[in-house]
């Protein structure tokens, strides 16, 4: 009996001493996971950082240069975060100054948290500096390209936060500020081509695209995107960007400031996809060049949707967008045409793909200006002057700094007048 006993003493020693075994490892592992994430808050960022931000919606004086944001942290297991290098402009970021969209994140409208102070820009190229224990392509050092949604917080700032799922591996062949100005205009250009015009590498060879507005970022990747898959392109563009479209690989172009263009582009053959950068009156005209009945779409990257949501509110605004693409869709059905919105979709992988088509060679960054860090608001007034060239870059570290200071904007190109440049990059600097 003495025997049993000692024996069940022991096994109940073993078995109280195994589940203080695992409770222990369960704490260590769990501390481990926990001083992780928090380890993504506070390495490289030291909690605060500095950033353009904006604390209400307004003109270009509501820009403010702070070195107190609170810095991004990792604070999912798919989290990466980026120290950026260069970011660029885009037309959205001088909607968003002005309000445009406020409504885009319902999530936080409804926990009633204000999104100020906020930070703009939609690109970015940099370096990993941590990463959710749940990331599995990207590591501290990796250089990285990525388009930022417009729910997060923008990369006109030391740090931004990312999804695995938005990040992709930067092109070798490019530094940061001519990786900048690609990703937001690249997933653009992808999402209105491939997803709403049914275009890709296979579907796409001796198709016939117009590309409306081709001059700007989104034109000037979407010609080269095109041209690499096999489709002719005709464009639209004033008559000094002609050299650029050209250069970039456009098989016809006419001049929308000519008077004629309409006529032009009407006694040419019919097009298969349009792609429409500009909106308003050119989708009057435009539709009646796409082929009847044979699947032709018309993609328009000018939609009421965001404009109708900020002021109309989330639901009656989005069903009165919807309310006009349906009239619209219904009425073109009659020509068998049909009629799409293009939205700009961050996607890590896609530009997985555009990287390929960069590094070689048949796709280069189209870099009209770059501006110091400390010149956001001379970057934003150079936007707002409009008829881009290609994109807009602001330098956030320093290590390009071969490269010129600032744009000066008094120069022929800024102001449009401008012949193709050189070999690997359309860098006008
Ligand atoms: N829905 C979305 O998610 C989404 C995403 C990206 C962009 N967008 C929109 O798509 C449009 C294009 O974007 P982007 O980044 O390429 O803009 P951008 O860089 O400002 O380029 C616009 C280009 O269009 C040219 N242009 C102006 N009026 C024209 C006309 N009547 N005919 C032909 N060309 C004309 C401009 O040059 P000139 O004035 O010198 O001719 C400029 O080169 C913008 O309205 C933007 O807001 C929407």
């Amino acid at each position: 009996q003495i025997k049993l006993l000692h024996i069940a003493s022991h096994l109940l020693l073993c078995t109280v001493l195994c589940y203080i075994f695992i409770y222990l490892w369960g704490i260590v592992m769990w501390e481990a996971c926990f001083r992780r994430h928090l380890s993504g808050s506070s390495r490289g960022t030291q909690g605060s950082m500095s950033a353009w931000v904006i604390d209400e919606y307004g003109t270009n004086a509501v820009l403010r240069y702070a070195e107190d944001v609170p810095a991004p942290a990792v604070s999912s297991p798919t989290d990466v975060l980026v120290q950026v290098c260069a970011t660029s402009l885009n037309p959205l970021d001088l909607s968003m100054r002005g309000g445009y969209g406020v409504r885009r994140d319902p999530l936080s409208l409804l926990g009633g948290s204000s999104e100020f102070p906020l930070v703009l820009g939609r690109d970015v190229s940099g370096v990993v500096v941590d990463c959710g224990v749940e990331v599995t392509h990207f590591g501290p050092g990796d250089e990285v390209w990525a388009a930022v949604p417009p729910w997060k917080q923008g990369s006109l700032a030391e740090f931004v936060s990312l999804s695995e799922y938005e990040v992709s591996h930067k092109p070798q062949s490019l530094s940061h500020i001519e990786a900048a100005s690609i990703p937001y205009v690249a997933n653009t250009a992808l999402s209105a081509l491939v997803n709403a015009g049914g275009l890709s590498l296979c579907f796409c060879v001796c198709s016939r695209v117009l590309i409306t507005g081709a001059s700007g970022g989104v034109g000037t990747f979407s010609i080269q995107l095109l041209k690499a898959w096999g489709a002719h392109v005709t464009v639209t563009c004033s008559h000094n960007a002609e050299g650029l479209v050209r250069g970039l690989g456009a098989d016809e172009v006419v001049d929308y400031t000519a008077g004629d263009a309409e006529q032009r582009l009407e006694t040419m053959d019919r097009f298969d996809v349009i792609l429409d950068n500009v909106g308003g009156e050119t989708e009057q005209w435009a539709l009646t060049l796409l082929k009847s009945w044979s699947g032709s779409k018309y993609v328009t990257l000018v939609t009421p949707l965001l404009s109708s949501t900020d002021h109309m509110g989330m639901l009656s605004g989005g069903i009165q967008a919807g309310l006009t693409v349906c009239d619209l869709s219904q009425s073109l059905l009659s020509s068998g045409v049909f009629y799409r919105w293009g939205f700009y979709a961050p996607d890590g992988p896609a530009l997985d793909d555009i990287r390929t088509l960069v590094d070689s060679g048949k796709i280069l960054p189209v870099v009209e200006a770059h501006f110091p860090f400390s010149q956001v608001p001379q970057a934003f007034l150079k936007l707002e002057q409009g008829h881009a060239r290609g994109k807009t870059v602001v330098r956030v570290t320093e290590e390009d700094s071969s490269q010129k200071d600032a744009l000066d904007l008094s120069s022929p190109i800024a102001s449009g007048d401008m012949e193709p440049p050189g070999n690997r990059s359309y860098s006008q600097q």
